[in-house]
């Protein structure tokens, strides 16, 4: 395995022989006096160095052989598990990378919505570190905060079919005009249904303007039947954008959004959303950066 005779390794100890790499020595030692000691391993892995400086995995089981109450030696066996390696670190390899370019894509999508409505920048990327931190703080799984994360990266996706004049025009609208804006929650979902995501991040995107009490839009859903992730965004989506200034109307200060969610707990946000979202600001320090 390794290229030397027996001769050149019996009768030294372990940590002189130069075969184990130095990230493989502590575990390595600890699983040799754990042996000793009348313990066993299974399935360790370590790196090894061969003669000709390669370098190869093995996997080490060990038992110690007992004559009476002492341990006199030990056996182990060690599996060569250097191709399986390789490929489980080409492949983690490959998961990072594609990992990171989603993260570029997501970020690409949400920064040419944010050009088209430049009273906006920067929003879709506050509103989605918030709505994670309101569903970490709810204990929300895991699992699902990495949805509520793409969808509130990309949340106003839709935006990107409403004409540039209507989104950056300051003022009312006309009724015409927030028709053709309130249009954006379903295109973006008509745009994102077409990817699979691990998450429902088309019909999150599709509901971030549901409101509980079914004043909402496009489908005037109410309560429960708004995905929890939808409901945290909405919330997260509505904090953000009182807090920002806005050519028809100054920012809203913390307390004064505060105050508004409180108001609509319930009504129009999820309360258990709005009283993470308070603790979050309140008590926490949480501040939209
Ligand atoms: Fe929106």
């Amino acid at each position: 395995l390794l290229g030397y005779a027996p001769e050149e390794l019996t009768g030294r100890p372990l940590s002189q022989l130069g075969i184990l790499s130095p990230g493989s020595m502590d575990a390595a030692m600890a699983d040799a006096s754990r042996v000793l000691s009348g313990g066993h391993i299974s399935a360790s892995v370590y790196e090894l160095r061969a003669r000709d400086g390669t370098r190869r995995f093995v996997e080490m089981s060990g038992a110690p052989i007992f004559e009476g109450e002492n341990t006199v030696g030990v056996v182990c066996v060690a599996r060569d598990v250097t191709d399986r390696m390789g490929t489980e670190r080409a492949l983690e390899h490959t998961l990072s990378e594609l990992r990171q370019v989603l993260g570029g894509m997501i970020k690409i999508l949400g920064l040419i919505v944010e050009q088209r409505d430049p009273y906006t920048a920067g929003h879709q990327r506050r509103v989605a570190n918030l709505a994670r931190a309101i569903a970490t703080e709810m204990g929300v799984p895991l699992g699902r905060i990495g949805g509520i994360r793409v969808a509130g990266s990309i949340h106003d996706l839709g935006k990107v079919s409403v004409p540039a004049e209507i989104l950056s025009r300051p003022g009312r609208l006309t009724e015409n005009e927030l028709k053709l804006v309130q249009a954006h929650a379903q295109i973006g979902y008509d745009l994102l249904r077409e990817v699979e995501f691990p998450w429902p991040v088309a019909d999150i995107v599709l509901q971030h303007h549901e409101r509980l009490d079914g004043s909402g839009y496009p489908n005037h859903l109410r309560g429960q039947e708004i995905l929890l992730e939808a409901r945290i965004l909405a919330l997260a989506d509505v904090v953000d954008a009182m807090s920002s200034h806005r050519p028809y109307r100054p920012a809203f200060t913390t307390d004064e959004v505060m105050e508004e969610i409180s108001r609509e707990r319930g009504a129009l946000y999820d309360p258990e959303a709005v009283d993470a979202c308070l603790r979050l600001f309140r008590e926490k320090g949480f501040r939209l950066e």
